[in-house]
């Protein structure tokens, strides 16, 4: 296989962005990632790769559960936010308000909507493990005018430079 090539037929793959949180009694994560999909309607289920020897990864085994904070078109600023470890000071997550959701995850307060999940299995394999989420709650906070999945940040609002696959 040539390796330029996997990278740019990958590349194509397009990806919205989230921001990805867990509560493990008090130790909380957040990081912005983009390999994010739902994987069944019944139950409703949502898939996300998190690197396995990242915080987070951590963070939501301990949990057993996560939160999906979804990121509007004017966000990338948040986005570049949690690329970064968070930090949890004034009650904030890198400086953005937030509230324990059902599930006890942070569910963001400035984003267009969020679903907590409850971790159901993780699939280990690669340097990323899949974690399967169950979608058990939503909040709609800023409803969409038009189609919902216009109004997210996606991978390619980052710049010409930002990618995350190949
Ligand atoms: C564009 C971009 C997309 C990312 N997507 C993911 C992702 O899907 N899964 C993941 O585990 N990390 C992803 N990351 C890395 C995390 O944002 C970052 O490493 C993480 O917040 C650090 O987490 P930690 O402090 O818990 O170790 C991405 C980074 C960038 C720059």
């Amino acid at each position: 296989m040539n390796a330029d090539d996997k990278k740019a037929v990958l590349r194509m793959i397009p990806y919205g962005i989230y921001v990805l949180t867990a509560d493990a009694d008090g130790t909380l994560a957040a990081s912005t990632v983009n390999w994010v999909t739902q994987s069944a309607f019944a139950p409703p289920l949502v898939v996300v790769g998190i690197k396995a020897d990242s915080g987070t990864y951590k963070t939501v085994k301990a949990a057993q559960a996560f939160a999906l904070n979804m990121l509007g078109k004017d966000q990338k600023a948040l986005a570049f936010t949690f690329f970064r470890p968070a930090d949890v000071s004034d009650g904030k997550l890198s400086g953005q308000s937030f509230r324990k959701g059902t599930t006890g995850a942070p569910v963001l307060i400035d984003v267009l909507g969020a679903v907590e999940c409850r971790l159901t299995s993780i699939v280990e394999q690669g340097d990323h493990h899949i974690v399967v989420g169950e979608v058990v709650e939503a909040h709609l906070i800023k409803p969409p005018s038009g189609r919902p999945d216009a109004a997210i940040l996606e991978m390619k609002d980052l710049g010409d430079n930002v990618f995350y696959g190949g």
